[in-house]
């Protein structure tokens, strides 16, 4: 066999730095490929152009860059040495176009083992052409008898015209590689896109942009540090404010340097919004150092900020952590930042010092926004306006914050609205009432306010009742199958008594009275008792409104008669009457209700049907089928609220705030003391124009803190 021809190309490395740096330390596609990226930004490349190709278990992933290209020696000293320390040279931070450099350790050619088993690389500089193979298989085994790895010489590909290519092929099963992904993902780690950097990076040949990281539509209130990219793309949000930058001076390396920021910090309006597909949560702040993200999440340095940090987004870019003169911030790892470095402290409390500014901030504006969509319904904008001053006070701050609450269907919305305005109200009735005692016994007029105060406030809650009733009514009538209505009556019926008789109040717990009761009502023996066995769904007591109910429920699918009910509901009668002389009560009331299926077999007409009831209304006893109950309660109900519509102020209120439309601003209202956004808010409404799309106009805040 002829002797192997040794390669030109050799690599040495040993199996603990191929398995921390390369294998185990990226888990995605997209942190692979930005450290290809970035060798391509480093290489003063133009255009870096990815692209998925072919399918299924052929597929590869091409990464082509026209930048300087390597020479052989560039190829064994450089991209074949692990550690090669690029800005050791001097000015070697800077490349020959005067881009700052991204690379500094040189490993991280070796990620892309984290996601292929095979990479090769071709690559022109001037009249050069070369390219190699690296196999992982065989540089482990290199590795592991601690000898040098000759990567194969391959074929330089005609078609490359300038700059490198690397096609990753055998890649592995679960590497991500949908083009949406792969936008979304490289869009986000990168900053130097869509800039004058002239940097333009394509995947699948089309640019990336910066639409592609998929939430700048997402914003709701946006702070930024001299951000110039904010205004090239549109966000919908309705508050923009520039903050300084300046984080500190501090010394390094014997000279004073400047440390500033620049990016934005931006909220959403309802924490779900930050979730991403495929698992890429947004709720976070990325730290950008050099145009490449270097910490993924500055928001785990900090605990401050509660709740609100679930509604953040952000990008902070901070170059001043990476200086060419300076030590290395990054940890090696490159997963997080070296903690002790003082530039990085200064930036955390910076970072701090921002969070609680945007916090307080951030609940003013929540707070001012959910009063101004609630006042957008006419009702509530003129209950509004009747209050006093101070009390306007206090209900801006309800309203404000009963719309922050993060709640997802306006139905829901619209029900805090109503129920803040009853508890308001109740609040207000109450402070009437302490007043009370300060009223002199001539003053009649003000005495009788009082009480028209308490029934029209005690009829608006009733109101509000009775409509949740028939609401659970409306729901319970779209449940036609028996069984089904039979589980819900026998699980509900016996504390939703209003369903039965709307002038049943709550049933209160008697458990003396229930356990003898129950105890009559089981006493039959005997072929009586077996009858009722079969038939009984279930029994229960109940004392309500000073009224001892009995409900039995009869299975739905048992058809009984009257004389078979009689007897059993004399027995029940007895059982009753009995409990109640021993518990010296025998003269309060009492009632045993029947709830069947299907009607008695001998309801053959009304007529019938009426003999039946007389007959069993001796027995202080009613019989009505299931489909009944909710018929009834429905019918009652909506008389009620037929009736009594709207009959006072507040009921109305409450009605308007359950009617209203909340996903649009109420039209041609005008909030008292405007400020700058009501007024658009009801300009928008007048005209029709301006509100969801599009950028809005820098709106400053009224009450702008100084920053320190
Ligand atoms: N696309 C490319 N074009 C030209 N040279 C390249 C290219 N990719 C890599 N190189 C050379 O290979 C060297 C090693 O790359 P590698 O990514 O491992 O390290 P680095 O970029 O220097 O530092 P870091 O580990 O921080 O990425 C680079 O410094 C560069 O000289
Ligand atoms: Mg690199």
């Amino acid at each position: 066999m002829p002797k192997k021809k040794r390669s030109r190309f050799h690599l040495t490395t040993t199996l603990d730095v191929l398995d921390e740096l390369g294998i185990k330390m990226y888990t995605n596609s997209a942190a692979v490929l930005s450290e290809i990226i970035a060798n391509a930004w480093d290489a003063d490349a133009r255009v870096v152009d990815v692209a998925v190709m072919g399918k299924g278990a052929a597929r590869t992933l091409s990464i082509e860059d026209d930048g300087v290209g390597m020479s052989e020696v560039d190829i064994n000293a450089r991209f074949l040495t692990v550690g090669y320390q690029r800005r050791d040279v001097k000015g070697g931070g800077v490349t020959p176009s005067g881009r700052k450099v991204m690379g500094r350790k040189g490993i991280g050619k070796l990620s892309s083992f984290s996601i292929a088993d095979v990479i090769e690389v071709h690559t022109v500089k001037g009249r050069s052409r070369l390219a190699f193979r690296l196999d992982i298989a065989k540089l482990r085994a290199r590795a592991k008898a601690k000898a040098t790895y000759e990567p194969d010489e391959i074929p330089c590909a005609r078609d490359l015209k300038k700059g490198t290519r690397i096609v990753l092929s055998r890649l592995k099963p679960k590497v991500h590689m949908a083009d949406r992904y792969l936008r979304r993902r490289l869009s986000r780690r990168f900053s130097v896109i869509n800039t004058d950097d002239g940097f333009e990076i394509r995947v699948n040949a089309k640019p990336l942009t910066l639409e592609d990281r998929e939430y700048y539509d997402k914003f709701q209130y946006v702070w930024h540090y001299g951000d110039d990219d904010l205004s090239t793309v549109a966000t919908k949000a309705t508050h923009r404010e520039a903050r300084s930058g300046n984080v500190a001076t501090i010394r390094i390396a014997g000279r004073s340097v400047r440390c500033r920021v620049q990016g934005w910090i931006a909220t959403v309006e309802t924490r779900s919004q930050l979730a991403s597909a495929d698992d890429d949560n947004l709720n976070r702040v990325s730290l950008v150092v050099r145009g490449k993200v270097a910490h993924e999440n500055l928001l785990e340095e900090t605990t401050e900020a509660g709740l609100f940090a679930t509604y953040i987004i952000g990008e902070i870019r901070a170059d001043f952590l990476d200086l060419d003169n300076a030590t290395d911030i990054a940890a090696s790892n490159r997963q997080g930042i070296l903690e002790n470095d003082a530039r990085f402290e200064a930036l955390i409390a910076f970072f701090k010092k921002e969070l609680t500014y945007i916090g307080s901030a951030w609940t003013d504006l929540r707070n001012r926004e959910g009063t101004e969509k609630a006042l957008a319904i006419p009702a509530v904008f003129a209950w509004y306006n009747l209050l006093s001053k101070d009390e306007q006070r206090v209900a801006t701050s309800m309203l404000g914050k009963l719309n922050s609450l993060d709640v997802k269907a306006d139905s829901e919305r619209r029900t805090l609205f109503s129920q803040g305005i009853l508890a308001f109200e109740m609040f207000r009735f109450k402070r009437n009432l302490s007043a009370l005692e300060k009223i002199d016994a001539a003053d009649i007029p003000k005495l009788s306010q009082v009480f028209t105060d308490m029934s029209s406030l005690e009829a608006a809650m009733y109101h509000e009742i009775v409509r949740q009733r028939l609401e659970m009514i409306r729901r319970l009538e779209t449940l036609v199958d028996t069984d089904e209505l039979e589980r819900f009556l026998q699980q509900h019926v016996a504390e939703q008594l209003w369903l039965l008789d709307p002038s049943w109040a709550r049933a209160t717990e008697q458990p003396i009275m229930e356990k003898s009761i129950k105890r009559a009502l089981n006493a039959p023996t005997g072929a009586l008792m077996k009858k009722i066995a079969a038939s009984r769904l279930d029994i229960k007591y109940r004392e309500a409104s000073g009224r001892h109910i009995v409900i039995e429920l009869k299975k739905a699918s048992r058809v009984v008669s009257t004389t078979e009910i009689l007897e059993q509901v004399t027995k029940y009668e007895e059982g009753v009457r009995e409990s109640l002389r021993a518990a010296a009560r025998s003269n309060e009331p009492y009632e045993i209700i029947v709830l069947v299926g299907p009607g008695f077999s001998d309801w053959t007409d009304d007529v019938s049907r009426e003999q039946s009831r007389r007959i069993l209304a001796a027995k202080h006893t009613r019989v009505m089928r299931y489909a009944e109950v909710i018929a009834n309660a429905l019918a009652s109900y909506q008389q009620y609220l037929q009736r009594e519509s709207s009959a006072t102020a507040i009921a109305a209120v409450i009605d308007s705030v359950n009617e209203a439309d909340l996903t649009g601003y109420g039209a041609g209202i005008v909030v008292p003391g405007k400020t700058p956004r009501r007024q658009r808010i009801a300009d928008q409404a007048r005209t029709g124009k301006g509100g969801k799309s599009g950028m809005r106009k820098v709106v400053k805040q009224p009450t702008r803190r100084k920053s320190a």
